[in-house]
């Protein structure tokens, strides 16, 4: 065993489970029970006490939980601060006092998305309390000695539907013929649930330390990725028709001014590991196959 996962139920901790294997890593659960699973709870759960159940030799975690709803991190910036930076903060303090290098995984909204192309270098000032909050962890674990990862994500994007990533639940939408409002001006760089963990897993292995950015080479806007799934499914089932309707992100409901163009820069990373990102346009055609092609193994 070498590494913890914190928060392995999760959208992007089962897949990095997936590709550890059990001989490589354990992951915690809180309120969805995984195979294996330890239970931790990260509000007032000791990582002293978590590390006494399991067994040695672990030298590296990956710390993925929290409360990541933008919407409830606005709705309830103090409650969601509880976990998202008092209790990931305890988390991380209490591996490096275990001698074990945290990888705390951020996020593209510690950016205002007043341009795109962010790099490590550039200020931070989000715009979002989600934003605020994953920043302010990164600006605790930046600011102790000992060795730490940060690496910033973009828009994690998979295949399964009924997750809060996209693509998967589009395929849903389109089925149900739903009107999808999408934004023409929110820009991010996606990659793919697969290639976010093994290139997370491969930086890890590297020792790396300090930031990164980790994210598709390819910038999309959300209309754009909408109107590629579509087509991609036009091609298996040109029958196949929705209603996308064109909007900005401000116009949508949400309680705080979204950032708008998040899309990073990832020359950094390229610098460090090789990674040859599935281009949105592979999956597509895969979901469009899987979904609505002549062989389709879903309804
Ligand atoms: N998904 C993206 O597109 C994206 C983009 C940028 C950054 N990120 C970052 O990547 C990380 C993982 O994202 P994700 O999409 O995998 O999130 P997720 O699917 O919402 O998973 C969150 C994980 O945190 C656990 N958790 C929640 N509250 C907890 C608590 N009080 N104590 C202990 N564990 C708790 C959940 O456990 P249970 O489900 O068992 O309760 C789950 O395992 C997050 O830090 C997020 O900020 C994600």
């Amino acid at each position: 065993m070498r590494a913890i996962v914190i928060g392995a139920s999760g959208f992007i901790g089962r897949h990095l489970m997936a590709r550890l294997g059990p001989d490589q890593a354990v992951g915690t659960y809180h309120r969805h029970a995984i195979p294996n699973g330890v239970s931790f709870d990260g509000t007032n759960g000791r990582i002293d006490e978590l590390l006494g159940r399991l067994p040695t030799g672990i030298t590296l975690a990956f710390v993925l939980h929290g409360a990541i709803d933008t919407e409830a991190c606005a709705r309830d910036p103090i409650g969601t601060a509880e976990i998202n930076v008092e209790g990931v903060w305890r988390v991380l303090r209490g591996l490096l006092d275990a001698g074990i290098r945290p990888v705390y995984v951020s996020t593209e909204y510690v950016f205002d998305g007043t341009r795109g192309g962010w790099r490590e270098t550039d200020l931070a000032v989000p715009s979002t309390q989600y934003g605020i909050q994953k920043l302010e962890v990164e600006r605790r674990l930046t600011a102790d000695p000992r060795p730490s990862l940060i690496v910033r994500l973009s828009r994690v994007v998979g295949t399964e539907v009924g997750t809060h990533s996209v693509l998967g639940p589009w395929i849903e939408e389109i089925r149900a013929g739903k009107t999808m409002r999408c934004a023409t001006d929110q820009i991010f760089s996606p990659a793919t649930v697969e290639d976010i963990a093994g290139a997370l897993i491969k930086l890890a292995d590297t020792g790396a330390t300090g930031l990164y950015h980790l994210g598709g080479p390819t910038p999309f806007s959300r209309m754009g990725l909408v109107r590629l799934l579509l087509e991609s499914i036009q091609a298996v089932d040109p029958d196949v028709r929705a209603d996308i309707v064109p909007c900005s992100l401000h116009d949508l409901p949400f309680l705080e001014k979204r950032p708008l163009d998040t899309s990073i820069c990832i020359d950094k990373l390229l610098g460090t590991i090789d990674w040859d990102f599935t281009p949105m346009e592979a999956i597509c055609k895969t979901l469009a196959e899987r979904h609505f092609g002549p062989n389709r193994t879903s309804t």
